[in-house]
């Protein structure tokens, strides 16, 4: 079984983008830690990163479409700034029954107030913030234990 790990806009710029806000871990040492923490719970981590949002909807299908099956536990999904953006993201993991964990790296609430609201929030099971890159294992934990049957 699977774990896929989602990147949105700009986090292939990881390391060098703002590190101040974001870190200087690169996407790259990033997705091996998930792929570390996946392996841990049996599970093979499936990284991608865009910076169009179709394509960051059509992967949330095929999740869902894996999760249906049993062959994924969900995704972790950091949407970049189309977390405040997209109603089709929104709709993606609505209509597909995509289970998702939203992580932000930085404490959006924190920051600008545009960052404060988030068109995923309403259709994840879980959100993790403000944790840096600690936060993936804890959100690839999170999906683990809800695909497990509930939140504990
Ligand atoms: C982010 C927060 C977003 O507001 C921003 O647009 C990003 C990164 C985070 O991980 O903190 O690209 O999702």
């Amino acid at each position: 079984r699977s774990v896929y790990v989602l990147h949105g806009p700009n986090l292939n710029l990881l390391g060098t983008r703002r590190p101040e806000v974001y870190g200087t871990t690169t996407l790259a040492d990033l997705e091996a830690r998930c792929a570390a923490r996946a392996a841990e719970h049996g599970l093979e981590a499936i990284c991608r990163q865009s910076n169009h949002e179709g394509e960051l909807v059509d992967w949330i299908h095929e999740v869902g479409a894996a999760a249906r099956d049993g062959r994924s536990v969900g995704a972790v999904v950091n949407a970049g700034a189309y977390t405040h953006t997209s109603i089709a993201l929104h709709d993606a993991v609505e209509g597909s029954e995509c289970p998702v964990v939203e992580v932000h790296l930085s404490n959006v609430h924190a920051r600008e107030p545009f960052r404060h609201h988030s068109f995923l929030s309403p259709v994840a099971r879980g959100v993790v913030v403000g944790f840096g890159v600690t936060g993936y294992p804890l959100a690839i934990d999170g999906l683990v234990a809800l695909a497990g049957g509930g939140p504990g």
